[in-house]
């Protein structure tokens, strides 16, 4: 029998920490990433328990791991036991991706900058000077609207069953970006006007998501024109309702598989350092989309 030399003595650890935390695919994302790159790093999940989360964090830095990410529902807690936390993810006011150097916790959210960064090579335009609507006001949109407005948007419109809560995207996004914002309730009409004119559509909520499949994010529709982008952070389905109206009208449209990708890939970058060849990213993704679809 040959001896398995994967993982040595010498082999640095990431993880992931969060509850529930068995249906993760980052263990498989990051350790396919090392593998090709040929990076002696591996991931692994831990399943903390609330009142565990102080001491699972002074364990992973006594062992002095390279770093974590933190998912739901510590996203915002982590944010009280590090020593920096990034501008942008202290403005989404969550955590997913923490790196460990000489005994300090650095924190960052990578979740706008996988939106971004999938926008980017799925449509293969920006958001300089464009309207966008953003259908939800929960954490995805909050990260969604801070990285549209960053990133030069004209216009963002925050469209919620909850108006209260797409008002506090849309002011603090204006309050510290200067963009120019609006929100509007699902619970009114207006909202349809806005989607059938902007050029950018998102959905970040949940409303579609299997077992879900037939729900959509809205009480009604628009009826979209065939330059409109838009976008779904779900999944699973790969085609929701939403991406499948959109698309029957000839828009350009894309699901949040890439999101899911792209903030693994920049979590990856932030701990290593390395800066990961775009060829290569765009053979990892189709692996992704194989093992998602
Ligand atoms: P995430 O962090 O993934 O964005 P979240 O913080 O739970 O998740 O936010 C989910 C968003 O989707 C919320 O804006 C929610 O609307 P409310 O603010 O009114 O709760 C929205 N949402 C969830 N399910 C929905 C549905 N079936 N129809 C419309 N909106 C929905």
């Amino acid at each position: 029998m040959e001896m398995e030399n994967k993982v040595t003595g010498k082999t640095k650890v990431v993880c992931l920490i969060g509850n529930p935390v068995e249906h993760s695919v980052s263990p498989v994302l990051h350790n396919t990433i090392s593998g090709c790159l040929g990076v002696d790093l591996v991931y692994t999940a831990f399943r903390v328990d609330k009142e565990c989360l102080e001491s699972a964090v002074k364990g992973l830095k006594a062992l002095n791991v390279v770093g974590f990410n933190v998912t739901v529902p510590y996203k915002k807690d982590i944010i009280g036991f590090l020593d920096h936390t990034s501008k942008e993810a202290l403005l989404m006011g969550a955590v997913n991706t923490v790196k460990i150097t000489d005994g300090r916790l650095y924190g960052y959210n990578t979740d706008a900058e996988g939106f971004s960064r999938s926008f980017k090579e799925e449509t293969g335009t920006g958001f300089a000077g464009k309207s966008v609507a953003i259908i939800g006001a929960g954490g995805a949109a909050r990260a969604i609207a801070i990285k549209a407005a960053m990133e030069g948007a004209g216009k963002i419109y925050l469209i919620n069953r909850t108006p209260e809560k797409a008002r506090d995207i849309a002011e603090m996004v204006s309050n510290n970006m200067g963009t120019s914002t609006q929100y509007c309730s699902t619970g009114e009409d207006a909202y349809i006007d806005i989607l059938a004119k902007c050029d950018i559509l998102i959905n970040s909520t949940s409303a579609g998501m299997f077992p879900h499949t037939d729900e959509v994010p809205v009480p009604r529709l628009p009826v979209f024109s065939k330059n409109q982008i838009v976008y779904d952070v779900i999944y699973n389905p790969s085609k929701t309702r939403f991406l499948a109206e959109a698309e029957k009208a000839g828009c350009k449209t894309v699901n949040g598989l890439g999101m899911l990708f792209y903030q693994g890939v920049y979590a990856y970058e932030i701990w290593t350092g390395m800066n990961l060849p775009e060829s290569k990213v765009r053979d990892l993704f189709q692996s992704f989309m194989r093992i998602k679809t």
